[in-house]
């Protein structure tokens, strides 16, 4: 049986760097809510609609389930999010690659619970965080249930790489509105040819019989780190 959600799980995945992998992970984890079960709407804030691109596409290659993304823009978010939140079992909000007042409109936004923050592992990414910090804690004023999460992305699969958990170091060293997250999403070629297609990668590696499923280990991590329970995939074999 299906485990249930905490009410209203909205989760922003956001940040004000450039290229981390948030549309990469926001759709990697809604098509992953949606296949685990979950009545999931996928919101995309960015103009470069990323996301919404990416659900288009895989509506025109009528691969199921398939996944509705709304674009919206501008700072007054917080009532169709709210909105969303009440119908949805599952909303996951893509808000673009900069400081951005869709992202801060977001991020007071009540109904958002859960901010992620993807970030790559190197000096110049993370000294970045210092900023998202303030703004997180700025953001608590308003919405004072919003829990800010950094997530290392894009680290190198090199076995010698030290740069994940030198980012880590500082996250917990560093940041006091931010914490830390367990899951490293590194640097995959399934990352990037699955979005080419609008699967998940979870999809494409079972697709194109990956031996090593590596890139699905991280997403599953990631699935489980934020909703507390294991992936399940409750759509395999249904029409
Ligand atoms: N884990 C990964 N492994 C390999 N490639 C990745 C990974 N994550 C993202 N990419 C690639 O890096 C590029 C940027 O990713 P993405 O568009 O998800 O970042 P973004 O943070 O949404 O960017 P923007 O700030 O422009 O919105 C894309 O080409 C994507 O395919
Ligand atoms: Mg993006």
């Amino acid at each position: 049986m299906k485990k249930k959600l905490p009410d209203n799980f909205t989760v922003l995945i956001g940040g004000e760097k450039g290229g981390t992998g948030k549309s990469t992970i926001a759709t990697n984890m809604a098509l992953m809510l949606k296949l685990a079960g979950y009545d999931t709407h996928l919101v995309d804030c960015d103009k470069q609609m990323s996301s919404l691109k990416l659900s288009s596409r895989r509506s025109a290659n009528e691969i199921k389930p398939q996944l509705i993304c709304t674009h919206l823009q501008g700072d007054q978010l917080q009532v169709p999010l709210a909105d969303l939140s009440e119908k949805y079992e599952a909303v996951v909000i893509d808000s673009g690659g900069q400081d951005s007042v869709e992202l801060r409109s977001a991020m007071i936004s009540p109904s958002v619970t859960l901010l992620v923050v993807p970030i790559q592992p190197g000096f110049f990414d993370v000294e970045t965080l210092m900023d998202m910090n303030k703004l997180v804690s700025t953001s608590k004023i308003y919405n004072p249930n919003l829990e800010a999460r950094c997530l290392i992305s894009r680290a190198s699969t090199h076995y010698l790489d030290t740069t994940a958990e030198e980012a880590r170091v500082f996250i917990q060293s560093e940041l006091n509105s931010l914490k830390d997250m367990k899951t490293v999403i590194r640097d995959r070629k399934p990352f990037g040819y699955s979005v080419a297609t609008g699967e998940c990668v979870y999809e494409y590696e079972l697709r194109t019989h990956a031996k090593e499923k590596k890139a699905t280990s991280e997403i599953c991590d990631l699935f489980q780190e934020i909703t507390g329970f294991k992936f399940i995939n409750s759509y395999e074999g249904r029409k």
